[in-house]
């Protein structure tokens, strides 16, 4: 699938066919978050794989947004190790490039993934702490959520000719 294509098509998917994620396909997810741009080429992130169903289970129950991972065969935490945070503060914006690296590539593969929203939520980052023995220094971005699709909402244009400002608000 061409990059633009991707990028206008891509939607998030809440169900998940019965059908494991292939391994090389998670590698290929990863290497296309770790391409992401970071600042200073810092490259603070770290990503947990999950795919042991009962911690699928346990995670599904930690907010409304993480259920999905009840049926969903993987789900991957994007996560910063904040000693690698070269420039201190940037963790965030580039773990979420990583993230939508990620999102795209799943479409691009004929997969689907969903971005749930971890960091800020201290409880929800401290649930993933917990249940992975993560660290006290490693932030936890985002959980995605990673299947085969059962449904993928239809593509919406959310061009908006009022959010573009020339030369001055
Ligand atoms: C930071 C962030 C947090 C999100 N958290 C959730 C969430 O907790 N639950 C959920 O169902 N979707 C979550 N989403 C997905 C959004 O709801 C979704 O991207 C948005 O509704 C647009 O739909 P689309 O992704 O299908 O284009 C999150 C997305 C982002 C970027």
């Amino acid at each position: 699938m061409e990059a633009l294509e991707a990028i206008m098509t891509r939607r998030s998917p809440r169900a998940w066919l019965n059908k494991p994620v292939p391994p090389e396909m998670v590698l290929k997810l990863l290497a296309a978050a770790m391409q992401a741009p970071s600042a200073g080429d810092g490259q603070p992130w770290h990503f947990v794989v999950i795919d042991d169903r009962e911690m699928l289970d346990l995670a599904s129950r930690f907010y409304p947004g993480a259920a999905p991972a009840r049926s969903a065969p993987l789900a991957i935490l994007a996560c910063a190790d904040l000693g690698e945070d070269r420039f201190g503060g940037f963790w965030e914006q580039d773990c979420a490039a990583a993230v939508e690296n990620m999102l795209l590539a799943a479409h691009a593969m004929g997969l689907g993934a969903l971005w749930t929203g971890v960091y800020p939520l201290t409880e929800r980052v401290h649930a993933f702490r917990k249940l992975l023995k993560m660290p006290p220094n490693v932030e936890v971005l985002a959980f995605v959520m990673v299947g085969y699709p059962d449904m993928i909402p239809p593509p919406e244009d959310r061009f908006r000719k009022d959010r573009i400002h020339h030369n001055r608000w």
